[in-house]
């Protein structure tokens, strides 16, 4: 097998048998003429040769058997949750999740009997205890945001496997440059492909890297809910793909310079980055994480978050996440806005936490202008 720098250049290309051209043909077509015994293309059936091509790409990079890809990361989270849970199943999740994430199972498990617990902390122990009988799936995400937390995933993926689970981890803030939990154990990945896989803040794509059996299961839920992405966000999320490392890499090295610099700044009072050794995870992060990406929450001294954002003059106050330029954000005012103040306590979030999404710029000009704001 290639390394991951070639896959992201190379896996899954379309053959352009006709022309030669070095990149995947775009088939932009909705109705494609039924030829053989594999059943009919279409693009909500998830099976055109873009689909196809991304999927494969994704696959290589995740080492999975497969991959699926979807029209954003919720579409993913959703068919993935409506798949392997039914009336009266049961399902864990990590504490710390994505606020979209959260708002989607409070807002429809219960409606469809679904029951589920939030494990009181990313420990492997409380999730465990959170399990019962009727439990189908585990679900983490690591490191979490806005907080940077860090979940043990082969603690994870051993105690699903021991437990007869699913297993599943969204992985949309590392990146298989970073991490690549099927590796260690887990069944399933996600991504809002949105962030780092898309990376120029111009798609909206979700994927699944999985095995064969489970892809096969995803699929017949996939389908008809209908969360496809058309050929020209396909080709665009292919093109992205091939500069992942590339991107990744430089994300990696300006995160942890700028972790750094605000570590030790005075008018900081805390910075959550899990490539600072004094972070709670660094020790399991260095045994999960080859970079520590590229996301960062910090509270400032003396100065509330939205006045700071003010003064920035290259890091945009922006929502979102993963692309080329650094954006920041108060996750009170923004992801997290919905759990109201209780519910950010409950979940340790303050009111004065910034996020910040290093992007590709040079280190030294993104480091001045957070010197100048605070
Ligand atoms: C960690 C994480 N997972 C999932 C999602 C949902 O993805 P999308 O917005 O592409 O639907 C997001 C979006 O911000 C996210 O940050």
């Amino acid at each position: 097998m290639y390394r991951l720098p070639t896959r992201c250049v190379h896996a899954g290309t379309i053959k352009d048998l006709k022309e030669k051209g070095i990149n995947s043909p775009v088939y932009t077509s909705t109705a494609f003429g039924f030829v053989d015994q594999d059943g009919p293309i279409y693009p909500r059936y998830l099976n055109t040769p873009n689909v196809k091509a991304v999927a494969a790409k994704i696959a290589a990079l995740e080492e999975s058997e497969t991959a699926l890809v979807f029209s954003s990361g919720m579409a993913a989270i959703s068919a993935l949750l409506f798949t392997f849970l039914k009336q009266g199943d049961h399902v864990v999740f990590q504490k710390g999740l994505y606020g979209g994430t959260m708002h989607f199972v409070d807002q429809q498990l219960h409606r469809f009997g679904i029951n589920y617990s939030i494990a009181s902390s990313q420990s492997v122990t409380d999730m465990e205890s959170a399990i019962r009988n009727e439990t189908r799936l585990v679900y983490i995400e690591t490191p979490s945001n806005p907080l940077l937390n860090i979940t043990d995933i082969r603690a994870v993926a051993e105690l699903a496997s021991a437990k007869g689970i699913v297993s599943v981890v969204d992985n949309t803030f590392a990146s298989p440059i970073n991490q690549q939990p099927i590796r260690l154990g887990m069944d399933v990945v996600l991504h809002s492909a949105t962030k780092y896989l898309g990376g120029h803040s111009d798609i909206l794509a979700g994927a699944v890297a999985t095995s064969r059996q489970l892809s096969e299961q995803i699929l017949k839920t996939a389908l008809n809910f209908g969360g496809s992405l058309n050929a020209i966000t396909l080709y665009l999320l292919e093109r992205s793909l091939k500069t992942l490392h590339l991107r990744v890499d430089r994300i990696n090295r300006n995160a942890m310079q700028i972790a750094q610099f605000l570590d030790t700044h005075p008018k900081i009072r805390k910075v959550n980055y899990p490539g600072l050794s004094t972070h709670p995870g660094h020790i399991v992060a260095t045994g999960q994480m080859k970079g520590f990406g590229g996301m960062l929450s910090f509270e400032t001294e003396g100065q509330d978050a939205l006045s700071f954002q003010k003064k920035l003059r290259l890091i945009k106050p922006a929502v979102s996440l993963g692309g080329l330029e650094s954006i920041c954000c108060s996750p009170a005012l923004t992801s997290h806005r919905h759990l109201g103040a209780a519910g950010r306590r409950d979940e340790g979030i303050p009111e004065e936490l910034i996020r910040l999404s290093v992007g590709i710029e040079d280190a030294e000009d993104l480091m001045a202008d957070l010197d100048q704001a605070l």
